[in-house]
């Protein structure tokens, strides 16, 4: 029965495996027993939302019987203002998640390929193959994307590329030069999708900011999300940034009311609050000094981040690891799946979260010699 409905599957579904979401704390309490577990998993903000973004959030539940604007017309607005665009580039998404699949829905065909790069962010392969194109897959250079073997794997066939900056997951991130002439050399038939889901937690002076790039690269779409820095990841929303032209194309295939009235609320009000992101990402750089710190102490290589993640080297199979830090009440994420057997992902938490999971790292490792 299972086979069959499998053979029914397009080819490009055929192959897939569904996303791995972190393990959630309730799902680690029950099943191992443990009380007080944390969740450093998921690259989520340890900080939440703004207070002002709560507000907005339960200001409109009364109203929660009407539909949503379809539009977002409010958030667009507060987008365009605060990125300096008019709102007809904007693309309005459930997620940026949601941007990158309408992405390869409104543009690639099977006969398409679509490039990125090894240990990229997984939803990549996965939009690339529910269109049933060919994913083609880059090697990395110190664990980052290599911009010319990507340039390279371009040829007549290539409809999208996918460059995530900084990546998930190994925090790594393009420069600001490599990237300008990378987008010079694309020809005019491929798109290319600059993911910067953690584009706000980047303190690095050579980081590109493509927002401000639109207007020169007319096959050029930058994503980003209210789900890291701005702590709205259970409302979903995230937006690209294009030609009017191309958002017009992503509009004709998105839901029409993809983004829910609550988040967009909630989204615009936290665009507001700067202060709380400044607040943010100097916990995040503090959190990191942290952990890295204890990473060298502990004699573990790592790669160095500029996400508000870090992924580490335990020299052995980490899922190991990752098993005897669940028994200790702490989800990381190992990244097999992303062809790095022996790293775990830690995502910066709250200090006081960060110093739990370095003890319980230690006492693991300790544990095994
Ligand atoms: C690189 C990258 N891009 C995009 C996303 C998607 O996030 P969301 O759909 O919550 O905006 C994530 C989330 O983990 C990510 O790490």
């Amino acid at each position: 029965m299972t086979a069959d409905i499998l053979r029914l599957a397009t080819p490009g579904v055929q192959g897939l495996s569904p996303y791995q979401p972190g393990k959630p704390i309730e799902e680690l309490e029950r099943e191992y027993g443990v009380a007080d577990a944390i969740k450093l998993a998921s690259n989520e903000n340890p900080l939440g939302p703004s207070p002002r973004a709560l507000d907005a959030a339960r200001a409109v539940l009364h109203d929660i019987h009407r539909y949503p604007d379809g539009n977002g017309f409010g958030l667009k607005k507060a987008l365009s203002q605060k990125l300096g665009v008019t709102p007809e580039c904007i693309t309005l998404g459930n997620g940026s998640n949601d941007i990158l699949e309408l992405l390869a829905r409104a543009f690639v065909q099977p006969d398409n390929e679509v490039v990125f790069s090894e240990h990229a962010f997984a939803v990549y392969p996965i939009v690339t193959g529910a269109v049933g194109a060919k994913p083609v897959v880059t090697k990395t250079r110190h664990w980052g994307h290599d911009l010319a073997a990507m340039q390279a794997a371009v040829n007549p066939r290539t409809r999208l590329v996918f460059i995530a900056n900084p990546n998930n997951p190994t925090g790594t991130w393009t420069r600001k030069e490599e990237l300008d002439s990378f987008l010079r050399a694309m020809p005019a038939h491929v798109l290319v999708a600059v993911d910067e889901a953690y584009f706000e937690y980047v303190g690095e002076p050579d980081y590109p900011n493509t927002v401000a790039w639109a207007g020169r690269f007319p096959n050029l779409i930058t994503t980003r999300t209210f789900s890291k820095i701005y702590g709205l990841a259970g409302l979903r929303v995230g937006y690209g940034v294009s030609s009017p032209e191309m958002a017009e194309i992503l509009n004709r295939v998105r839901q029409p009311f993809n983004v829910n009235s609550v988040a967009l609320a909630a989204a615009s009000a936290a665009l507001e609050d700067d202060a709380h992101i400044t607040r943010v990402a100097q916990l995040n750089r503090d959190g990191m000094q942290r952990l890295t710190a204890a990473f060298r102490m502990l004699g573990l290589d790592y790669i160095p981040s500029a996400g508000n993640f870090v992924c580490v080297d335990v020299k052995q199979p980490a899922t190991i690891v990752y098993e005897q830090l669940l028994r200790e009440g702490v989800i990381v994420r190992p990244v097999a799946n992303y062809g790095m057997p022996n790293h775990l992902r830690v995502t910066v938490g709250l200090p006081e979260e960060n110093e739990r999971f370095i003890n319980a790292l230690e006492k693991v490792l300790r544990t095994k010699d």
